[in-house]
């Protein structure tokens, strides 16, 4: 079984992508066969590069979208509704079946998760249940400015409620020069956490190369 993470972070929009992306890049200039995983991606409707489509550069995967990303919907809503909307429902076992397939022959696995632990994949299985059945340690993706703790510290708990590890938390997007609230925000939640706190900088996301290696 390949080595994983499971990233999810403290909301939608926090940058799950983007650091799930930073790890499978770190893993393949290491020279591993990186897989990448998203349960369901939303909001294909709005233009921008979807999340499969960055994770698949990021980690160098010839993965097909169908194998990064089993559900895939337009509208830009919760999975659960978007599946709705579709006509269906998002089946759990499927969704096992298709991480399993994404770790197989893979060195490694970066899964992505869905806005933040507990939105629902399908009315009664939440984006924290597969994380729990997939069995990899957590990685929590924030912001670094005010508002930041009580949102990771509850992302914390209810991963440690959950049954799950949180391997670390990453501050993103990590200012070149963090002011005096970002810098004691990291303090703060490294003492109330317990948990390694790992930073990462805007990238250029034209050009994976260039992005520092984000090792976890
Ligand atoms: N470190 C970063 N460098 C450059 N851009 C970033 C960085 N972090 C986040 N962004 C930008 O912020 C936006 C949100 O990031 P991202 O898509 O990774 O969030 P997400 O948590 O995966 O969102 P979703 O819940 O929709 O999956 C994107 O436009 C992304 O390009
Ligand atoms: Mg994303």
């Amino acid at each position: 079984m390949a080595s994983g993470v499971f990233v999810t972070g403290t909301g939608t929009e926090v940058g799950k992508t983007v650091v799930a992306a930073a790890i499978a890049q770190t893993l393949a200039r290491e020279g591993r066969r990186v897989g990448v995983f998203k349960p369901a991606v939303t909001g294909l409707d709005e233009g921008v590069e979807p999340d499969h489509e960055l994770l698949r550069r990021a980690a160098g995967s010839s993965q097909s979208d169908e194998e990064i990303a089993p559900y895939r919907y337009g509208p830009p809503a919760s999975p659960h509704l978007a599946a709705a909307l579709a006509g269906e429902t998002i089946d759990p076992e499927r969704l096992r079946g298709a991480a399993v397939a994404a770790a197989d022959g893979a060195g490694a696995i970066v899964c992505e998760g869905v806005g933040g632990l507990l939105v629902p994949l399908a009315p009664d299985y939440l984006v924290r249940d597969l994380a729990a059945d997939l069995g990899y340690p957590l990685v929590v993706v924030a912001a670094p400015g005010l508002g930041t703790i009580n949102h990771t510290l509850l992302t914390v708990e209810a991963s440690r409620a959950g049954g799950l590890k949180v391997a670390a938390i990453v501050l993103n997007p990590w200012p070149a020069k963090p002011s005096e609230i970002e810098r004691s925000n990291r303090e703060t939640i490294a003492e109330l956490s317990g948990a390694p706190i790992l930073t990462l900088p805007r990238l250029d996301l034209a050009d994976p190369g260039s992005w520092p290696p984000l090792k976890i």
